[in-house]
């Protein structure tokens, strides 16, 4: 496990009940993407026109899902940001999908529309209003009131769905962009 908390801004877990105020995340990305090599004398071209390896490495990761269990949620970081992945359990789809019209979701969205897949949610976990990043990755985690995120630096709530439901978050956590190579292949990012 690899400590990279220290590239990251604060996180809101301060008031959990584990009493810590940073842990590691779990890196779970089995490789790194670079771009396609060119070819003979157009590559010094194509060369300086990329941006630098290590940018190029972080455009894209995937991530194995086979040994995460239904219920589960791990962190991986992607372009300098932490993203979580939930594998949720039937119930939690069905009560997020029993809220898709509740008057009072902030930033209205169904919750088809924040995943590809009803089983797994990724999200950019980086709370929408100062940018903390929410507790409620980790067993222990404060969850809020719908089992979802809770953002300790002000008080933000988020739902199983990543949709904000209390605090001064204006939005829902943001999604990256991703897709799914296979049943338990994903990968985040597009570049
Ligand atoms: S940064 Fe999350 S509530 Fe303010």
């Amino acid at each position: 496990m690899s400590d990279i908390s220290a590239d990251l801004p604060p996180r809101g877990d301060k008031l959990t009940a584990s009493g810590k105020k940073r842990r590691d995340f779990l890196y779970v990305a089995t490789g790194t993407l670079g771009a396609v090599a060119a070819a003979g004398s157009i590559w010094p071209l194509v060369d300086t026109m990329n941006p630098a390896a290590d940018v190029r490495a972080l455009a894209k990761i995937e991530v194995d899902l086979s040994s995460i269990p239904r219920g589960a949620r791990i962190t991986v970081q992607w372009a300098q940001k932490p993203i979580f992945i939930d594998h949720r359990t039937e119930r939690q789809i069905a009560n997020s999908i029993a809220d898709d019209n509740n008057p009072d979701l902030i930033d209205p969205a169904l919750d088809s529309e924040r995943v590809q897949r009803a089983e797994w949610l990724v999200q950019i976990g980086i709370c929408t209003h100062l940018g903390c990043i929410p507790g409620g990755q980790e067993p222990g985690d404060l969850r809020g009131d719908w089992d979802g995120w809770y953002c300790a630096c002000h008080g933000s709530v988020y739902d199983g769905a990543g949709r904000v439901r209390k605090g001064p978050a204006p939005r829902n956590l943001d999604l990256p962009p991703y897709q799914f190579l296979s049943d338990t292949l994903l990968q985040i990012g597009t570049a």
